[in-house]
This record gives structure tokens, C-alpha cells and sequence, in this order.
């Protein structure tokens, strides 16, 4: 059975991975419009494994005897000024996830909650990589700048994340 506090930091959290979809379906969106379909789709992709996340937690919160309250999810912006704004913002907002994880796992640790302990070492390690994913898309968009080509390539590139 899940402690209450523990069921309210998974509920939070919940919370937090639909509006990490939400958030990078808004990017997705804003760079289909620019003519960008490969980040375009590299952002669906990832919309996609927030919502996974959020679902991940869902099943465990109620396997473990807690309630689901699901809050209104906040809206996201809609709008950034270029695809590096876009990329830095992906990475910024995997940095501050990670940070939401890690509070989350010291409270399991502080209430000696081993379950959730194991359950969530899987958010910890899925973290590294999406640091990594968001840092090297971040690198790769800024090495291009304005070359256009380049774009196209990485564009292609990114487009083939299933
Ligand atoms: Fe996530
Ligand atoms: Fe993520």
C-alpha cells in the first residue's frame, strides 16, 4: 500500500509527464510549421514516450492500492524563436524532470518505500538517456546554425526515430 504522501508526489508527477507530452507536441507543432517534418516527428516520438511515462506511474500508483487524481494539465507555449530555442528548451526541460525524479526517489528513500525505490531506479536510468537524446539533438541543431543543408540532413535524420 502506498503512503499518502507517496501517492501525492506520484500524482504530481503524473501530472508532470502528460505535461511533458503536451509540451513537446506544442514543439512538435511549431516546427511542422516551420517546414521542419523530421523534428516534427522527433517530437511526436517523444510526446509519445512522455505519455508512456505518465502511464507507467498510473498502473504502478493503482497496482500498489493508491488513487489516480488527475489535475488539469497546464497549457504549454506555443511558440519559440528558432530550432536551437526549441532544442535548448527540450534539454532544459529533461534537466528539470530528472530534478522532479530525484525528489521523488528521496522521498521514497525517506519512507523507506523499497517499492517504489525499484520501481522508480527505471525513471532514473530513462532520465540519462533523455538528458543525452536532448543534449546531442541540442549540439547537433546548433553545429548546423544557419546552413541550410545541414538542416535538411538532420531533418532526414531525426525523422527516422520510430
Ligand atoms: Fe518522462
Ligand atoms: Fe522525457
Amino acid at each position: 500500500m502506498l503512503s499518502k504522501k507517496m501517492e501525492a508526489e506520484f500524482n504530481t508527477q503524473i501530472n508532470k509527464e502528460m505535461y511533458s507530452a503536451y509540451l513537446y507536441l506544442a514543439m512538435s507543432t511549431y516546427c511542422a510549421n516551420v517546414g521542419c517534418c523530421g523534428y516534427a516527428s522527433w517530437l511526436k516520438v517523444q510526446a509519445n514516450e512522455e505519455m508512456e511515462h505518465a502511464m507507467k506511474m498510473y498502473d504502478y500508483v493503482l497496482e500498489r492500492g493508491g488513487d489516480v487524481v488527475l489535475e488539469a494539465i497546464e497549457k504549454p507555449q506555443s511558440t519559440w524563436n528558432n530550432l536551437v530555442d526549441v532544442c535548448e528548451n527540450v534539454l532544459k526541460h529533461e534537466q528539470y524532470v530528472t530534478s522532479c525524479i530525484n525528489h521523488l526517489m528521496g522521498v521514497a528513500v525517506e519512507e523507506k518505500d523499497y517499492a517504489s525505490n525499484s520501481f522508480l531506479t527505471w525513471y532514473v536510468n530513462e532520465q540519462i538517456e533523455e538528458e543525452a537524446n536532448a543534449d546531442e539533438l541540442c549540439k547537433k541543431t546548433k553545429f548546423a546554425g544557419d546552413d541550410k543543408n545541414a538542416i535538411l540532413l538532420l531533418n532526414e535524420k531525426l525523422a527516422e526515430r520510430k
